[in-house]
């Protein structure tokens, strides 16, 4: 089989990632690029690999975008004449809609919203494509093999991105604020956080199961106990609407960069 040319442009966390991800897959050609020259050779130096960086020309395989959404108008204006229409993009670009991107390109796009657990192949890929069937087989080949695949409809993504994109930092702000209340009742601060970290290293193996999160709850609480105690508190102080009302700012926040960068 031919192998498949994957270039990943930008080498910050999420190209990163990607690189980490993809690299002993053997039916793939991995190409890279980064513009920062500190980034370019730090980078060289950790994984022993070329890295170029810009687009000279890109004739066929597939181009993930793992560049802010500010870089976005400025490489496009800059580099769009070099991309073949048979390349297909790959943009994980918070907020960046396949109409935009068709604004300065007509290829194939897919648009993902991946967490960086594809490092280690055990990530979620939502994703949302505007052709039909597996071109390059991409979607078989390269995304499937860093984690679970999920197709959306479009505008459900800037909700996607809220719980998941931004999902692990709602769980770390949770463990730093148990955290300080360890602390804060008398804990020293490395004893805390490695009860909170051990916490978190035991949940996949709870939560491996059909239990709604509901039931997960009832599991781990008794009538009077300790948990329904501070449940009760949670509910007290509406822990629902502090949670509600922070995926919903962060829901707008995408909606709005969508808006700014279709209007750029
Ligand atoms: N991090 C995540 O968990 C995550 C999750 C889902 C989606 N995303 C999306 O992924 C994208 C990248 O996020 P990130 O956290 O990896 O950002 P990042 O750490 O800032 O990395 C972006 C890198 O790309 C470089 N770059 C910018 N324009 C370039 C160009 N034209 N050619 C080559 N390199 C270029 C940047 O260099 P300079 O700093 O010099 O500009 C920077 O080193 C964003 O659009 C974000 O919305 C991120």
């Amino acid at each position: 089989m031919k192998k498949i040319d994957i270039n990943i442009l930008g080498l910050g966390n999420l190209g990163t990632a990607f690189f980490e991800g993809l690299q002993s897959n053997n039916n793939l050609n991995l190409h890279l690029y980064e513009e920062n020259d500190q980034i370019r050779t730090d980078f060289s130096k950790s994984y022993g690999v070329e890295v170029a960086s810009h687009i000279d020309s890109l004739d066929s395989g597939v181009l993930i975008l793992c560049i802010k959404p500010q870089s976005i108008n400025t490489f496009f204006d800059s580099f769009s004449k070099n991309i073949s229409t048979d390349i297909l993009i790959c943009s994980p670009v918070a907020g960046l809609e396949i109409e935009t991107i068709h604004k300065y390109v007509e290829n194939r796009i897919i648009r993902i919203m991946p967490n960086l657990l594809i490092r280690k192949n055990n990530g979620f890929i939502p994703y949302v494509k505007n052709y039909d069937g597996d071109y390059l087989s991409f979607l078989e080949i390269a995304l499937s093999s860093l984690g679970t695949t999920k197709e959306f409809v479009e505008k459900f993504f800037p909700l996607v991105t809220a719980i998941s994109g931004s999902g692990p930092a709602w769980y770390y702000e949770l463990s730093r604020q148990l955290t300080n209340s360890a602390t804060q009742l008398g804990m020293d601060e490395v004893d805390a956080e490695e009860l909170v970290k051990e916490l978190i290293k035991a949940l996949p193996n709870l939560i491996n199961t059909e239990d709604s999160f509901g039931e997960l709850v009832n599991k781990v609480k008794s009538p009077k106990g300790t948990t329904e105690a501070g449940l009760d508190s949670l509910n007290d102080d509406s822990f629902d609407t502090i949670i509600f009302n922070a995926i919903q700012k962060s829901t707008n926040r995408s909606i709005e960069i969508s808006a700014e960068l279709k209007n750029e």
